[in-house]
């Protein structure tokens, strides 16, 4: 462990997620006080922290209200934020996931759009006022999906690009006091892996150079390296293993 954030107080949204819980666990075994959101499954992250819960589809201004109330709770406990780790997504459903172009209604953009686009904007400006003071940072999270296309979660990947744009816009706005960055993870090995067929599941892990998928580990430890104190601002990680265009007689 670093000790890079002793004494630091870190935020992270979609804390009880698969990926979530261990960037939390890797953020405490670092030294941060930690503050949760989790949509309602706290007791996914209980002990870890102060934990709140948080709905990102609902109206806009009960949004809008749920999102500052949680600020609120927070920053109180924990009296002040150094770092905000914006991970909440839309579940990845197998049902939702395989849809193809015909099949992915005007809702489902919707939804995808509501968490992981307007729900990161809202935390992002939410929790300005703090970062700026603390000279902070965010990292939010894309998607490989975003860079290279996919032709399998077309409901998520427009809210996943949206939010890699997000990344720069927040970087110049929150300048100079806040460091904005983004990661975009490839096939990570969680429970969104339910979604897939074996023969996709083999492909997910046979299109990266590495030949296999990653872990949350790995993402967590990108995550902190992101958020910790340094020169790297507007960019995002993409972490996926290395993905190349096949050898064209391949
Ligand atoms: N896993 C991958 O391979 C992969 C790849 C690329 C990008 N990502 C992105 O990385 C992030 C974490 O992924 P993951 O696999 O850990 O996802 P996950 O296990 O499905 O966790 C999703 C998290 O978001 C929260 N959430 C879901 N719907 C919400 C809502 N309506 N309002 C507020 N919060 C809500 C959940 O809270 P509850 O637990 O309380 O429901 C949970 O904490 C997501 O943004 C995902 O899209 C993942």
């Amino acid at each position: 462990m670093s000790g890079r954030f002793e004494g630091k107080s870190v935020v992270i949204t979609g804390a009880s997620g698969d990926i979530g819980r261990v960037v939390a666990r890797a953020f405490a075994a670092d030294g941060a006080r930690l503050g949760l959101v989790a949509r309602n499954n706290a007791a996914a992250i209980a002990g870890l922290g102060t934990a709140v819960t948080c709905e990102l589809l609902a109206p806009a201004d009960r949004v809008r209200a749920g999102v500052e109330a949680a600020r609120d709770t927070l920053l109180t406990a924990l009296g002040g934020c150094d770092a905000l780790i914006l991970l909440a997504g839309l579940p990845a459903t197998p049902a939702l996931w395989n849809k193809s172009l015909e099949e992915v209604s005007a809702q489902d953009l919707h939804d995808a759009f509501a968490v992981d686009t307007v729900g990161t904007f809202l935390f992002a400006q939410a929790f300005a006022g703090a970062l700026r003071k603390s000279h902070g940072s965010i990292v939010v999270t894309s998607s490989s999906a975003a860079f290279y296309g996919d032709v399998l979660g077309l409901a998520y990947a427009p809210a996943k690009s949206a939010n890699a744009g997000l990344v720069k816009m927040l970087a110049r706005v929150l300048a100079p006091e806040v460091r904005v960055n983004g990661i975009a993870p490839g096939g990570i090995d969680t429970g969104w892996l339910h979604s897939l067929s074996d023969a996709d599941k083999a492909h997910a892990s046979a299109q990266t150079l590495l030949r296999r998928l990653g872990t949350p580990e790995e993402i967590a430890q990108a995550i902190l390296d992101l958020a910790a104190p340094g020169y790297a601002n507007g960019q995002v990680l993409q972490l996926d293993g290395g993905v190349f265009p096949p050898k064209s007689d391949s």
